[in-house]
């Protein structure tokens, strides 16, 4: 169930964070990359040598690096985690978080965490027990995480009460429990084109466009995620898949796309077509690299592509979903709906390069999905990974 998720473990200074190292072990066992947040206090708990040589990562404790000015950051590393998981949180931590006292990393990185939030508490009965805990657990439970309620048993001061953290083995199980219920694409095989497609001129040069392959490729990790077998037909990035269930075909041209597309998406039960391909490519690419001091211009002749999504328009088979996109700089809303009925596709995103922070390049998208009912959302401006939540679940409406 953890395979391949990333989970932020933030550890906070009880003597229960001895427990922690445990947790760590069972995480890493799981399958799951952990990244350590630890407060300053935990350290004195806790060494980070022994943390860092489990997760196989450096801990993060710090804003930034004394000797060499570099500087952690909260945000990425928000967006990273699939989960975070706070274990021991202390009653001073858990107050910093219900009242946003940003003072060290891990309560900066809860503040930026679009994941959800598991907090297991410990601490002594009375501490547990007083209004002001138990007044912040409230409001962290209003803000939407997942309180692990302690268990009662002997205490660090050897007093007998509720406080003691919950055992590594049922967080983790609480963990697991939580992924199962998001594994809805589980047993499925989701395609996604992704990137641009490059159309040789010469050997050395071709006809791309600005696509980065950001908004596929987090479409690609939040369905595999989500429990489904992607293969993802990227043209050239600079980017890579990391969860293990991608398998990424690499191709050039959209002709190659075409054909690899072609070829996955009968055993498919949905696929995405994220990629910006183009739409021409060159009629007969030089073989030899054209050179400049030929007197005339070169006049390159191009010919059409294959339009892939309506090719798999074409043959999808009923209860097969077929996702497109649409990148327009005017007449968004009719352009779209043209290609949706044309291309035969379920639904279909449209988003415009001309809006700041959406389209290529950046990291966040805003998007209006339009369905075949002529019924449409539109979505705020948001990262590429929430974009992506929206259309699968959009999706998941329509997978039968
Ligand atoms: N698409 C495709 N194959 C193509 C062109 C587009 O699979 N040769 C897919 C894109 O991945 C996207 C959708 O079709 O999901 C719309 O792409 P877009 O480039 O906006 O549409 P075109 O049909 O190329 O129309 P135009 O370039 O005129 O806007």
């Amino acid at each position: 169930m953890l395979k391949g998720k990333h989970i932020i473990l933030g550890i906070c200074g009880g003597i229960a964070a001895y427990k922690s190292v445990y947790l760590l072990r069972l995480f890493i066992k799981a399958g799951a990359e952990v990244q350590v947040v630890i407060t300053p206090a935990g350290k004195e708990f806790i060494t980070p040598v022994t943390l860092s040589s489990l997760s196989g990562k450096p801990v993060i404790s710090e804003f930034f690096t004394a000797n060499t000015g570099s500087w952690n950051s909260h945000v990425d590393l928000g967006l990273w985690a699939d989960a975070m998981v706070i274990a021991p949180a202390t009653a001073s931590t858990i107050g910093k978080m219900a009242n946003g006292i940003a003072d060290n990393m891990l309560v900066t990185t809860y503040l930026s965490a679009k994941a959800p939030v598991f907090v297991a508490p410990a601490m002594d009965l009375d501490m547990f027990a007083h209004p002001s805990t138990q007044r912040n657990l409230q409001l962290l439970r209003e803000y939407g995480n997942h309180i692990i309620e302690p268990a009662s048993g002997e205490l660090a001061s050897h007093l007998v009460g509720k406080g003691r953290m919950e055992e590594p083995e049922n967080i983790l199980k609480v963990v697991e429990e939580f992924f199962a219920k998001g594994q809805d694409l589980a047993g499925r095989h989701v395609m996604v084109t992704a990137g641009p497609t490059h159309e040789k001129i010469d050997p050395v040069r071709f006809i791309g466009n600005y696509s980065s392959g950001k908004m596929g490729y987090a479409i690609a990790e939040e369905c595999a995620a989500r429990g489904a077998k992607v293969t993802l037909i990227s043209g050239p990035v600079s980017i890579r898949a990391k969860h293990t269930d991608i398998n990424v075909i690499s191709v050039e041209s959209a002709q190659e796309m075409h054909d690899a597309a072609m070829n996955v998406f009968p055993s498919c039960d949905a696929a995405i077509m994220c990629a910006a391909v183009a739409d021409y490519a060159v009629e007969t690419p030089s073989t030899h690299k054209i050179k400049r001091e030929h007197d005339e211009v070169p006049v390159i002749r191009l010919k059409k592509n294959p339009d892939i999504a309506a090719a798999l328009g074409a043959m999808k088979r009923d209860g097969q979903i077929l996702v497109g996109f649409a990148l327009e700089t005017d007449n968004g809303m009719a352009n779209a709906i043209e290609k949706l009925n044309r291309k035969n596709l379920d639904f279909i995103v449209l988003n415009s390069p001309n809006e700041p922070g959406a389209g290529f390049m950046t990291d966040t998208n805003r998007v209006t999905i339009i369905n075949r009912s002529g019924s449409s959302r539109e979505y705020g401006l948001k990262d590429k990974r929430l974009v992506a939540r929206d259309i699968i679940d959009v999706m998941m409406e329509k997978m039968p």
